[in-house]
């Protein structure tokens, strides 16, 4: 069974995936600074550390990181798929493995909460440096994506 959709919608889809990802880029930094107010209201003192916990950062933190988690990866998935759609195969480059990587870090990322709640440092330690790689790789993914769009752009 072969797909049935007009040249223009199979064009059109191609542009979901980097407006959600340039999305994404945004909401990643958002969820660093929650984290990171995480870390900071746990190691704070008397006063300081009474405002902090009112900010609940831990649960504004997991919420945000959960939406990231699901659209991460059905975003690299929809991709994956849009290429397939419009070139019946995908490109083995290093969008296509550095997306495959993310996803995989942000899925172990991810299954440390449970740990990172019991108060497991292994897990905290672990969850950062993770997730740090996934910042990186996202501003690669940014590069070559930008790359890719204009590719598209210029065989239209
Ligand atoms: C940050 C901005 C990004 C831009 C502008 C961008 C752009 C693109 C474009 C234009 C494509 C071709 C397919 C399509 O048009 O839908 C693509 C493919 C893809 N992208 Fe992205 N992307 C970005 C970030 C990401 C991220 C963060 C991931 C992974 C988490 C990712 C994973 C993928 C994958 C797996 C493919 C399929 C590649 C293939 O099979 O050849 N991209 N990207
Ligand atoms: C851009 C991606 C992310 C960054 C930079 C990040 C960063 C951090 C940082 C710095 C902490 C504080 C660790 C500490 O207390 O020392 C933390 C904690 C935590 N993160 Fe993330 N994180 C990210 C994504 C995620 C995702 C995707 C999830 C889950 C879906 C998540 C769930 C958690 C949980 C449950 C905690 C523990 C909060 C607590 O102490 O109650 N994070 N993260």
């Amino acid at each position: 069974m072969s797909l049935q959709l007009t040249p223009s919608i199979k064009y059109w889809l191609n542009f979901i995936h980097p407006v959600l990802m340039w999305a994404l880029l945004a909401l990643s930094i958002y969820a660093a600074y929650l984290g990171l107010q995480v870390q900071h209201t746990r190691n704070a003192k008397g006063e300081e550390k009474k405002e902090l916990i009112k900010g609940r950062y831990n649960v504004r933190h997991y919420q945000i990181g959960s939406i990231l988690l699901a659209l991460m990866v059905a975003g690299a998935i929809g991709a994956m798929a849009v290429t397939y759609i419009n070139n019946g195969k995908l490109f083995f480059g290093s969008h296509l493995l550095a997306g495959l990587g993310m996803m995989s870090l942000i899925a172990f990322s991810a299954a440390l909460s449970p740990y990172m709640q019991k108060g497991a440092n292994w897990a905290r330690a672990t969850h950062i440096l993770l997730n740090s790689i996934l910042l990186g790789l996202f501003a690669w993914q940014a590069v070559t994506g930008v790359q890719i769009v204009q590719r598209i752009l210029t065989q239209a």
